[in-house]
């Protein structure tokens, strides 16, 4: 029998991956087969206020990519709340984070300071899993806080729960997101996790997918992040297993993203900041992209913006 497919879902990156990156890829790229949504935190009290779940109302959620809503936090009966509001809007599946680096996340046991205290993190997974009863809810997860050791010694508590799946971006904390992916220990990992497991971390071209999925002939569901916003046709590539970029697509997706942001935005400053956000990844995908990243970091409006962008000529690094 064939192997099963290999699912690719968009990572989230909070300010990058949000509702209008999802809605403007969907328009004019392929290649996803579903998207996490950038963290939504834990609230006190018994009402979420609606603009709170703006990022993930399912009516301006793209066609075609089914959207999996993640929230951060520690408390489970918030966590209780925020599931039920998310569940109201028709999800049945959400993911936890247990991944956010920032100190003053990790410090107050939320994020990755979720994995140092097993009660709380037991508390929590048996929060979601009564909730959303099992196969729905997920985690996504770091190695550990200061060193690596401490998702393995996690692992036998979190695959006691009936959890959809285990997505690991195998790095500590302290590496926030640099320095080395450790494979090493994402194979002592994958070789003793029993629930489907999603690789993520540093897949930025077609080359890193291969060689990551020879290396990791078991993983069928793999996250891009920061690669697939620095190429949008990372996804659709990895499906065609070549080059698939064309410039005149990714200028047609630009211009959309761009029109999105700007309609949200109150005006050029916060259009630019988004924008700014966007091309620090975009920009190394391009020939000169220090030069051009250089002269788009000085720009203060959008007329300034698209300026430079027309005058430069954009090829492919
Ligand atoms: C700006 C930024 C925002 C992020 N926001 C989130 C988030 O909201 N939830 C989450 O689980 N991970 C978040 N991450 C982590 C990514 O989902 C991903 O795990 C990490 O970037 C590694 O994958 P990559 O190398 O493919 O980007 C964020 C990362 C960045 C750089």
């Amino acid at each position: 029998m064939d192997a099963p497919a290999h699912e690719l879902i968009l990572a989230p990156l909070r300010g990058v991956t949000g509702l209008r990156f999802r809605q403007a890829f969907q328009a004019h790229l392929t290649g996803l087969d579903r998207a996490v949504a950038p963290f939504i935190a834990t609230v006190q009290g018994p009402r979420v206020k609606p603009e709170i779940l703006r990022g993930v109302d399912p009516a301006a959620q793209p066609a075609g990519l089914p959207l999996i809503p993640q929230v951060i936090g520690k408390d489970p009966a918030q966590l209780r709340v925020m599931l039920r509001a998310m569940r109201a809007l028709g999800y049945a599946d959400i993911d936890l984070n247990a991944g956010c680096p920032w100190p003053f996340v990790a410090k107050k046991g939320r994020g990755a300071g979720l994995l140092r205290d097993e009660a709380s993190l037991a508390a929590m997974l048996e929060a979601g899993c009564e909730e959303l009863g099992p196969g729905h809810f997920s985690l996504k997860v770091r190695l550990g806080l200061d060193d690596a050791t401490l998702l393995p010694r996690r692992l036998p508590l979190i695959q006691s729960f009936p959890l959809r799946e285990l997505c690991v971006h195998p790095r500590t904390a302290k590496q926030m997101y640099e320095g080395a992916v450790d494979l090493e220990t994402f194979a002592r990992v994958a070789e003793a996790c029993r629930l489907p497991l999603v690789y993520n971390g540093d897949i930025r071209t077609l080359g890193d997918f291969r060689r990551l999925s020879a290396r990791f002939p078991g993983i069928r569901r793999w996250m891009l992040g920061r690669g697939l916003v620095a190429n949008p046709f990372l996804a659709e590539s990895i499906r065609a297993d070549t080059d698939t970029r064309v410039l005149a697509r990714f200028q047609a997706w630009h211009a959309d993203l761009l029109e999105r942001y700007a309609a949200d935005a109150p005006g050029d400053h916060a259009l630019l900041g988004h924008l700014k956000e966007l091309w620090a990844y975009l920009a190394p995908t391009f020939r000169d992209g220090r030069r051009l990243w250089d002269a788009l970091k000085l720009t203060r409006t959008r007329a300034e913006f698209e300026r430079v962008l027309a005058l430069s000529r954009l090829e492919w690094a």
